[in-house]
């Protein structure tokens, strides 16, 4: 009779050779497995159990280790089954790799030993097998989710769009990427609100004011403004970071936590070189993920969004519409829709009114541009078309999600910066920032485009909290 533990490591090593008899194997990816040209003889396999199937002469498994959407089908003889050996359970398979009969596949695993590595309570485990569940049901396992479908695909394409907009930067256009600071006492002029840094120790003795770094710091709301110091020596440089913004807003496009792209040109010739870098980046990252990763793109294309695949396809090929904001404001003043804000000149674009430009322009991405100068921040460029009218700056509106960049050409010219810089009464805080225009001063304009409005375009994913890692949920410790 076997004692506890025998019984135990009979139970999870299934095995129809005696484990002395094994040749170390091959370890494979499942979406090296899969892809695989030719036939192999010992490999091993390693991932996670997504259905178990058992038939009077043969056992069918389906493994995924994250490499893949697909998962490898594993063909085993009956009595390699054990009770351990279930869905969700991490298991490791040893065998051939063989053409598939399946039209379906290309390649299977003829298993010789299977090990259950560890096993999974299926009972209480929140996912079934073969249940597609829904994206507001998996976000309240924040620490699971990352096993479905959904979310194991959107992750993977979070990674290869990182991976696509350093390359669009770096490898096709000679930009210096750098790490500008997250803590920092810069709050980018209002860029949105603060969350303020202390030390625990502060925090409770608030009243003293003693502050770790001397002065107020924050978590960073923008790295614009230390971006436009690395241009005035690199020229083209960007940044691709987390950024903060305390904004308890529950909506569907907004996060307090999220990642923003930045990038920062010297010697611009005009507003349109920032647009045409904006415009590329979007289209070089959406065709290389296309490319890349179209299994996990079309999963979401067929069960998200249906028809977004033909809408972005159509969005590739054609150049995006520019309008200024004064023509912004004529369409809005002129549409037969009542919206809550009611349009005026001089007062900024809600929600409702980014929504119905991008309607009116045709459900494609539109550029709106020169908006009022009392608008914007004091680091964008004066037209000049008129006392204090406009500046030149732009933001990226596009369907179903609104504003996606945002940028403009900054004030180079020290007297303009001076002069505004002092009628806001920042003139000492920003000293630094004047030197800048003091010491080799060129034309420079950047722009920030925010990570996970991106995916959620791309993919048609309704709530921005099923485009990031780990979603906070309410009663979540992870978290
Ligand atoms: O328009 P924003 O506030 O621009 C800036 O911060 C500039 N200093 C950037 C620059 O010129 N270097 O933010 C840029 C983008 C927005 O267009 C939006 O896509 C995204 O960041 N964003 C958010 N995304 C998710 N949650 C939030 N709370 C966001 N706030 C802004
Ligand atoms: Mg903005």
């Amino acid at each position: 009779m076997l004692g506890a533990r025998g019984g135990w490591r009979a139970l999870r090593y299934c095995s129809s050779l005696p484990r002395e008899q094994r040749v170390p194997a091959a370890r494979l990816r499942v979406r090296d497995a899969l892809g695989a040209q030719e036939e192999a003889g010992e490999v091993k396999v390693q991932g996670w159990v997504r259905s178990v199937r058992s038939q009077k002469e043969v056992l069918f498994l389906h493994i995924n280790d994250g490499s893949s959407l697909e998962s490898l089908q594993v063909v085993a003889d009956p009595s390699l089954e054990c009770r351990d050996l279930t869905f969700g359970s991490a298991v490791e398979v040893q065998g051939k790799l063989l053409k598939s009969p399946h039209k379906m596949q290309n390649m299977e695993l003829r298993a010789e030993a299977i090990h259950v590595v560890g096993p999974c309570d299926t009972l209480s485990f929140p996912f079934k097998i073969k249940e597609r569940h829904p994206l507001e049901y998996v976000r309240q396992f924040p620490h699971l989710r990352c096993r479905t479908n959904a979310v194991g695909a959107l992750l993977r394409i979070r990674s290869e769009a990182t991976a696509a907009i350093h390359s669009f930067f770096q490898v096709d256009n000679g930009y210096v990427h750098i790490h500008t600071p997250i803590i920092t006492s810069n709050d980018c002029e209002g860029a949105g609100d603060l969350f303020q840094i202390e030390t625990s120790h502060e925090a409770k003795e608030a009243a003293e004011k003693n502050h770790f770094f001397n002065v107020p710091t924050f978590l960073t709301v923008s790295g614009q403004l230390h971006l436009e110091v690395m241009s005035g020596a690199f020229t083209r440089v960007f940044t691709f970071g987390p950024t903060f913004r305390a904004e308890n807003s529950q909506s569907r496009r907004h996060l307090a936590e999220f990642y923003m792209v930045e990038a920062e040109l010297s010697f611009t010739e005009s507003l349109q070189d920032i647009m045409q870098v904006m415009e590329d980046l979007f289209k070089t990252a959406t065709s290389t993920l296309f490319s890349k990763c179209p299994r996990d793109i079309e999963l979401f294309h067929k069960y998200v969004a249906p028809a977004q695949k033909g809408r972005l396809e159509q969005m590739l090929k054609n150049k995006f519409v520019t309008i200024s904001y004064n023509e912004a404001v004529e369409i809005l003043k002129q549409a037969s829709q009542t919206f809550t804000f009611k349009p005026e000149w001089g007062c900024d674009l809600q929600t409702e009114h980014e929504k119905y430009l991008v309607k009116h322009c045709g459900e494609v991405p539109v550029f709106v541009i020169n908006y009022p100068y009392d608008l914007k921040p004091f680091y964008m460029r004066d037209n000049e078309d008129g006392p204090q009218r406009t500046v030149a700056a732009v933001d990226l509106l596009v369907p179903g999600i609104g504003e996606l960049c945002g940028g403009s050409l900054r004030e180079e010219r020290l007297p303009f910066l001076e002069s505004r810089l002092q009628r806001l009464g920042l003139a000492d805080t920003y000293q630094w920032y004047l030197d800048l225009r003091k010491f080799g001063s060129v034309p420079h304009g950047g722009f920030g485009m925010g990570f996970e409005r991106y995916l959620q375009y791309i993919l048609g994913v309704d709530n921005i909290k099923d485009v990031i890692p780990f979603p906070r949920f309410p009663h979540s410790c992870l978290l």
